[in-house]
């Protein structure tokens, strides 16, 4: 039985946990794919570098054609982050056939339009579960299982670096400089972790989710954005001494033909669902019309539950190359950026 190849892009936090589930869940995924999964080669920046994951040396490379060129590989998974570069590097995958997963939200929100189209055009799937709020899967919760509802409000906690900051300044009184530390030596912050504080990281996702939550093209330039740089730890002792609990929310919502998004430090009471959201974890609740309140918890960042919303996307990318249905998959429809419905 013919193994199906992966090629990497990306070794670090991410990547590592998505060698880590390929080796150590291949019964699993024999059982769901019906053949074996093996990784054929990883880019890294420096392939001398220790690694995180026991890795046969052979297979890194630090030349990205030997990937994408490589007829072998089916699927390329993108984990190494970056914006113009990495998606020249899919568009050329996409052109050669191959089929894409991606975690990077930066790429997702200022060209997943694109490179859609790009992907249904040449009959490849394109995923990107993992490019919002880590381990949930939140996406394909909305585009598949309230996709016959319409949704009107999401609103929750999308970036785990700035909860685990907010979450230990608070309750331990930890200095900000530290906290931010410790969540980079943990694998939550991007590379550069000025969009995790700032906000940008939580606009991007909220950008993604109000995209397929309400049907239409949502741009980055449409959030309102503002991080966590300027709170102190004073403001949160305060807070707290009055009963409240501080919290990067994001706010998405739909009031006939008009939609805000925005990310913005709130203060909710102590009793609020949102406040016992602690540490790098996420909470989002979702509202329809039919279906009414929802909520979506988990992990928003970290390696493994990173990288198994990462190889759940492969899972779903090999059935459908098995039943020959790529490039139609649900995550991948194109709006218009308009509020009208078709039924409208
Ligand atoms: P890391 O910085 O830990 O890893 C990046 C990897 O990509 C490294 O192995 C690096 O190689 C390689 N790499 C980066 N740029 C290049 C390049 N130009 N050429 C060759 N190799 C390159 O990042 P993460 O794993 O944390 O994140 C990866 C992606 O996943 C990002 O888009 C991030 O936003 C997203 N993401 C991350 C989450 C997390 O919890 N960390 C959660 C959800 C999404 P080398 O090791 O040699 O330097
Ligand atoms: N830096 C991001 C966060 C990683 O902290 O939420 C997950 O997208």
């Amino acid at each position: 039985m013919k193994a199906m190849s992966i090629g990497l892009l990306g070794l670090g936090t991410v990547g590592s946990g998505v060698v880590k589930i390929i080796e150590q869940h291949q019964d699993k995924l024999m059982h769901q794919i019906g053949c074996p999964v093996t990784i054929k080669k990883i880019l890294v920046n420096d392939p001398a570098k220790e690694r995180q994951v026991a890795i046969d040396k052979s297979l890194l490379t630090s030349n990205v054609d030997d990937i994408l060129d490589d007829p072998e590989i089916d699927v390329i998974i993108e984990v190494m982050g970056g914006i113009e570069e990495t998606k020249d590097h899919l568009l050329h995958a996409i052109r050669n056939k191959k089929h894409i997963i991606t975690a990077n939200k930066d790429l997702m929100a200022l060209y997943g339009s694109q490179l859609l189209k790009e992907a249904t055009a040449n009959e490849c799937d394109l995923f990107y579960e993992a490019s919002v709020a880590g381990g949930i899967p939140i996406l394909r919760g909305l585009a598949d299982g309230l996709a016959s509802d319409r949704i009107t409000k999401m609103m929750g906690i999308v970036n785990g670096t700035t909860n685990f900051i907010l979450t230990k300044m608070s309750q331990d009184g930890s200095a900000y400089e530290d906290v931010l530390k410790e969540a980079q030596s943990l694998g939550f912050a991007e590379a550069d972790p000025t969009a995790d504080v700032s906000g940008l990281d939580a606009a991007r996702k909220m950008a993604i989710l109000s995209t397929l939550g309400f049907s239409m093209t949502i741009d980055l330039d449409d959030v309102t954005v503002q991080g966590i740089t300027e709170i102190s730890e004073e403001d949160l002792a305060y807070s707290k001494k009055l009963g409240y609990t501080m919290k990067l929310i994001g706010l998405s919502s739909r009031d006939g033909e008009k939609v805000e998004v925005s990310v913005q430090p709130a203060l909710l009471p102590e009793h609020h669902p949102l406040a016992s959201v602690h540490n790098e974890y996420n909470a989002v609740y979702v509202y329809g019309e039919a279906v009414g309140e929802t909520m979506f918890y988990g992990p928003g960042a970290g390696s493994l539950p990173t990288a198994t919303s990462v190889v759940s996307d492969l899972v779903a990318v090999l059935k459908n190359m098995r039943l020959g249905v790529n490039g139609r998959s649900a995550v991948a429809p194109q709006y218009p950026k308009t509020m009208k419905q078709p039924s409208e």
